[in-house]
């Protein structure tokens, strides 16, 4: 019999509302024969100011037990800033090697949208999750000084670069459109530009039939705003895919829907899944978050996992879901039961 053996981070603020409601929905999807284990984690804040720890040497071998990792959010403003993101987030995304760090854009019927009409909006965007400017290559001297001079290097490895190229590639060449944009600044970034610009109309010449694109980062912020449906599969650097899949979530129905998956293509270790949205402190404890993110994040999993049936079983669902929500307000659990009664068999 099968079996998906999961670890747990609720996290910080909304994170442990929003991941009952993950797992509830996970419960209710999955068939009789797949034997559920998940293991909870308390990585976050309080574990922090309880121990000065945010993810030990142990904590990491623990969590390569598990087939795949699904976290609510971390973070809290009594945390000085950075301590957790570098700390827990970017430390799992580096070690369990990430580079594949997916946030898929769809703007389901009956979302409102900022932009003018309804526009159609289903893409998904291929962020690379290891290198650019996030690897903490940098410095700074006569710091605090006027005279402070900081660098913050973007690293960028042909070997890093192909393989997440190669895979939005695959990914675009699965997807009826077969379209593909490379997203960045080839025009001043000269270097990492020109590498990413070289790998990608190398590896283009090993898909024939994916139409390629490329467009400059500021560009694609105006087409993301523009005409969004010109973008069916996006490509692009650690840095830039993060600036712009949060305007991808705020076009295509806010954060309170964007799911991401933090992959690893060769399983070596586990993937981690998540929602865009972060801890929401304010909110916490209310039963106002929204699980939606969250149970989008799950369907990536299932999807990673070979799920794939499953998977989109609760994209229908929240398809379903979001379409009839009108104007209603509702608990973060009545978003959860409802949306597990409807993928349950
Ligand atoms: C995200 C977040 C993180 C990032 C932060 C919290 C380090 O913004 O997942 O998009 O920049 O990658
Ligand atoms: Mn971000």
């Amino acid at each position: 019999s099968r079996s998906i053996n999961l670890a747990l981070i609720p996290g910080d603020g909304i994170g442990p509302e929003v991941v009952a409601q993950g797992l509830k929905v996970l419960s209710a999807v999955l068939p009789q024969d797949v034997k559920l284990e998940t293991k909870e984690f308390d990585f976050g804040a309080k574990r922090y100011h309880a121990t000065g720890e945010t993810l030990t040497d142990a904590d990491v071998e623990a969590l390569k037990q598990y087939e795949a990792i699904l976290l609510g959010a971390i973070g809290d403003p009594s945390v000085p800033s950075g301590v957790l993101e570098r700390g827990f987030l970017l430390k799992l995304r580096f070690l369990f090697d990430h580079h594949v760090n997916l946030r898929p854009s769809k703007l389901m019927p009956g979302v409102s949208t900022p932009l003018k009409g309804q526009p159609e909006i289903d893409f998904i965007v291929i962020r690379e999750g290891t290198e650019g400017p996030y690897t903490g290559n940098g410095g700074s001297i006569r710091t605090g000084t006027p005279q402070e001079v900081a660098t913050e290097v973007s690293v960028n490895t042909a070997f890093g670069v192909e393989r997440v190229v190669r895979d939005a590639f695959a990914r675009a060449q699965a997807r009826p459109r077969k379209k593909l944009t490379l997203v960045h600044k080839n025009n001043v970034l000269s270097f990492a530009g020109h590498l990413w610009t070289n790998i990608f109309n190398k590896v283009a010449a090993e898909f024939p039939d994916v139409t390629t694109d490329y467009l400059h980062v500021d560009a694609a912020t105006i087409f993301l705003v523009t005409d969004p449906a010109r973008f069916d599969v996006i490509v692009t650097d650690n840095l830039f895919g993060d600036i712009i899949t949060d305007l991808a979530a705020a076009v295509s129905g806010g954060i309170g829907v964007a799911a991401s998956g933090n992959i690893n293509p060769s399983r070596e270790f586990p993937s981690m899944f998540e929602p865009v949205h972060g801890s929401a402190p304010d909110i916490a404890g209310q039963g106002k978050a929204d699980p939606t993110a969250t149970v989008l994040s799950v369907a990536l999993l299932l999807r990673h996992l070979g799920y794939e049936a499953e998977a989109v079983r609760i994209e229908d669902a929240v398809s379903a879901d979001l379409s009839e929500r009108g104007d209603t307000t509702r608990t973060t659990e009545e978003i959860g039961d409802a949306l597990a009664g409807r993928v349950a068999g």
